[in-house]
């Protein structure tokens, strides 16, 4: 895996979104697997301001998120959805209809489940933009006995609830439950970006080094992908 190790947030960021940019001027119909949480964030503007100065076209990009908050509609400010248009839609040129998301308040998650799954398929993921969580999740892939392959509905583990806590008032209203993109559409995709930033990460990256695939720690079956570059800030890598 290559690790590439940046001074501080903003290094990190511009670099990700370099690359990003750079998928898109040369394939300007890629699809893009796209990521929430406070990671991505700096990524995101980079690439608001890059098409507002620099005619990065995503007229003709598809995007696919990881992930989605159960019973949480697309207009509830918590949601994913939401959060995306506020971070990044908003501010480029993306088509509405080329977005996709899994859907969290699917009325039968057998069903949305196997299509958010086979949309992944049919579309073919260019390049995933993923975070990584403090326990060493992708998406929401949580720690468990084996990799979870499938997209599929999951209960957060208390870490990922408390890590979460921070964008909402109460802690009661932290959901328990999301929908996510399974290992198996993430592992497909043809490039994945994996962003780190911060001491509270440094543990989950140092896994990354040791090569050994752990389902107790979801992101280490990115040592299995052949075109991963993961770009962390000074902090992430202090326990490289
Ligand atoms: C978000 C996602 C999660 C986050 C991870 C890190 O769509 O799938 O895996 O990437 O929880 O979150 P932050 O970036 O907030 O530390």
């Amino acid at each position: 895996m290559n690790i590439q190790v940046y001074k501080n947030y903003e290094a990190m960021s511009l670099a990700a979104a370099n690359l990003l940019a750079a998928q898109v001027r040369l394939k300007p119909t890629s699809v893009l697997g796209l990521a929430t949480g406070s990671t991505p964030i700096g990524l995101y503007r980079e690439l608001i301001r890059q098409h507002q100065t620099a005619d990065l076209d995503f007229s003709r990009v598809r995007t696919v998120n990881l992930d989605e908050y159960l019973g949480l509609a697309p207009d509830n400010p918590q949601s994913y959805h939401y959060f995306m248009r506020e971070q990044l839609f908003s501010g480029i040129n993306l088509q509405p209809e080329n977005c996709h998301f899994p859907d969290g308040c699917a009325a039968d998650f057998d069903q949305e489940t196997d299509r958010y799954d086979q949309l992944c398929r049919e579309l073919g993921i260019d390049l995933q933009i993923l975070g990584i969580g403090r326990n060493g999740h992708i998406a929401f892939n949580e720690p468990a006995d084996t990799f979870p392959v499938p997209t599929h509905v999951v209960d957060l583990t208390p870490s990922t609830i408390e890590a979460n806590r921070r964008f909402f008032e109460r802690a009661e209203d932290v959901p328990r439950k999301a929908i996510t993109m399974g290992l198996g559409a993430i592992m497909s995709a043809r490039r994945i970006l994996l962003l780190a930033a911060g001491e509270e990460k440094a543990e989950a990256i140092s896994y990354l080094k040791q090569g050994k695939a752990d389902p107790q720690v979801p992101a280490t079956i990115l040592l299995l992908h052949t075109n991963v570059t993961c770009l962390v800030d000074e902090a992430a890598a202090s326990r490289l």
